[in-house]
């Protein structure tokens, strides 16, 4: 009883008062709160566009608000730039990762930090040291560019907590993580809580918040709809009802069809990685007519070069891949899209879209080449084409003729999707096409995967969601070190077996 008293009259670490942002077209913040405790897992919730990035880039400085007060302890602050942020203990490990990646994890973390200058050994091991103290391995001597994903977000981490950083702000971290690697993060954040700090943790993942936040803070609109609601509390459905202000969505899986004719071949397919070593091992796989195959494992064990290798960016050291009974093994990636070939990369900006270019261009980035052949693609045309796009598929968006690099993770997405899917496609490859998406967002996605399907296309998903998998997937692999580990029936299939196949225990040792 005593100790309530006292936690209600504690000042909160961090307090963001009627913050206004407004950008050219879009009030991104509308009077939004935010109060976070000292010690605390602090979940920031809401749909795509609904301002919470850019709440937490008020709290982190990159922005200034329009209108607003951002208080540390109970003291008012006016952060001009992320480094004054900084210097008053506020740590960002941004959606999109700054690191360089030509240098070590090292020197990435104590990159452009205050600290004497250290030896090379020394540093490596002092880094090594700060992540065990937070259960974050690493190898700090091992290049950025060799990394997946999961990896380079702990050196963002260890970046803040290298810095002291008492408050640290994680925008859709777990968007890039596998389920296993999202609850080591949960134990992690835990971890920096119980050592005094205060962590914001943006999410749309419900079960997240449920399972290792202490508080939640609902945006919807750029306004505070629910603050610092006690997670224990609530439960998912309230805060999906909060975040949508409807009734929340069912995972019901949608039947499925009768497959048809072997549309993706791959056969006995091997390719090497980055840092090449062999990446994929000899896969074996066929994508039917109408029938989506799910690809589950954790990620680094291949996924992403298989795609690189069916879409044809990425070279095949033997095996190889047809396209309705086709060979393209060796065929450019514009030949595979000729055929029919459809590729939602992992990696949106950069392979997909362009950032520099307009919503208009990116719109028809891959496709206008194919349509050379006709009359020129007119700019009427093509701003009709991008209308009709950005309405389908529910991209929020500003002027068409701005670039697309304000756009945000989740309309990005559907933007590229589609994009893809507008070219009629015989087969989809979606590598992590929800990922860093909104509740909403990623029921669209899907919604539409399972429309490409039904309408008789072939679609390879790869996913680090399982229970996506699980949900729209007609057979599911499991990719582990390159190789396929198992299949399953994702309507019957038991998540513990799944789990073992992805971590390399064959199917038969277990009971
Ligand atoms: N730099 C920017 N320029 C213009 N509009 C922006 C910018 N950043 C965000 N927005 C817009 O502000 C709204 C809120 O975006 P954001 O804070 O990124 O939402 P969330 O992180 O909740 O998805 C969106 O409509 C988005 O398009
Ligand atoms: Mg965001």
């Amino acid at each position: 009883m005593e100790e309530e008293v006292g936690e209600s009259l504690a000042t909160p670490a961090v307090e963001l008062v009627d913050i206004w942002k407004r950008f050219p077209g879009v009030v991104a913040n509308a009077g939004a709160h935010l109060r976070v405790r000292g010690g605390t897992v602090h979940a920031v919730l809401g749909e795509n566009g609904a301002g919470k990035s850019t709440l937490v880039n008020v709290l982190s400085g990159v922005y200034r608000p329009d209108e607003g007060e951002v208080r540390l302890g109970g003291m008012p602050y006016r952060f001009r730039t992320p480094a004054d942020a900084l210097a008053a203990g506020i740590g960002m490990v941004h959606q999109e990762f700054r690191l360089v990646p030509s240098f070590t994890v090292a020197e990435n973390v104590v990159l452009g930090a205050a600290k004497r200058v250290l030896r090379r050994g020394d540093l490596e091991e002092r880094v090594g040291e700060l992540g065990r103290r937070f259960g974050l391995a690493t190898e700090p001597d091992r290049p950025v560019w060799q990394l997946s994903m999961g990896e380079r977000q702990r050196v963002e981490i260890l970046k803040a907590l290298w810095r002291d950083a008492r408050i640290l702000i994680l925008d859709e971290p777990t968007a890039v993580l596998t389920p296993a690697e999202a609850e080591e993060l949960g134990e992690v954040l835990r971890h920096m809580a119980d050592d005094g700090r205060s962590v914001i943790f943006i999410s749309h993942k419900l079960h997240e918040v449920t399972g290792f936040c202490d508080e939640a803070t609902v945006l919807r609109g750029g306004e505070t709809v629910a603050a610092s609601l006690p997670v224990a509390e609530t439960d998912a459905a309230t805060l999906a009802g909060l975040m949508v202000g409807a009734t929340p969505l069912t995972n019901e899986r949608p039947p499925s069809r009768t497959p048809g004719e072997v549309r993706l071949g791959v056969s006995g397919l091997r390719a090497l990685g980055d840092r090449g070593l062999e990446a994929v091992g000899g896969v074996d796989l066929e994508v039917r007519s109408g029938e989506i195959v799910g690809i589950a494992g954790v990620a680094g064990n291949g996924q992403r070069e298989l795609a690189q290798v069916v879409a044809g960016l990425r070279p095949a050291t033997s095996g190889t891949v047809t396209l309705d009974g086709a060979d393209m093994t060796g065929a450019p990636p514009r030949a595979r899209f000729a055929a029919g070939l459809a590729y939602i990369p992992e990696d949106r900006l950069g392979v997909g879209l362009a950032p520099r270019l307009s919503v208009v261009e990116n719109s028809v980035l891959r496709t206008y080449r194919g349509q050379r052949r006709g009359p020129f693609l007119s700019g009427s045309r093509m701003a009709a084409h991008c209308r009709d796009l950005v309405e389908r598929f529910g991209v929020r968006t500003g002027p068409l003729g701005d670039p697309i690099a304000g756009l945000s993770g989740g309309n990005l997405q559907r933007l590229l999707v589609g994009r893809e899917l507008s070219g009629r496609p015989s087969v989809v490859v979606a590598a992590q096409p929800t990922r860093g998406l909104d509740v909403q967002g990623v029921k669209a996605i899907q919604n539409l995967l399972v429309a490409e399907r039904d309408a008789g296309t072939a679609v390879l998903l790869i996913s680090e969601d399982l229970d996506e998998l699980l949900t729209i997937a007609d057979r599911l692999l499991v990719l582990h070190d390159g190789s396929i580990a198992g299949e399953f029936d994702p309507a019957s299939a038991e998540r513990h077996a799944i789990g073992e196949a992805m971590v390399g225990q064959a199917p038969e040792t277990a009971p």
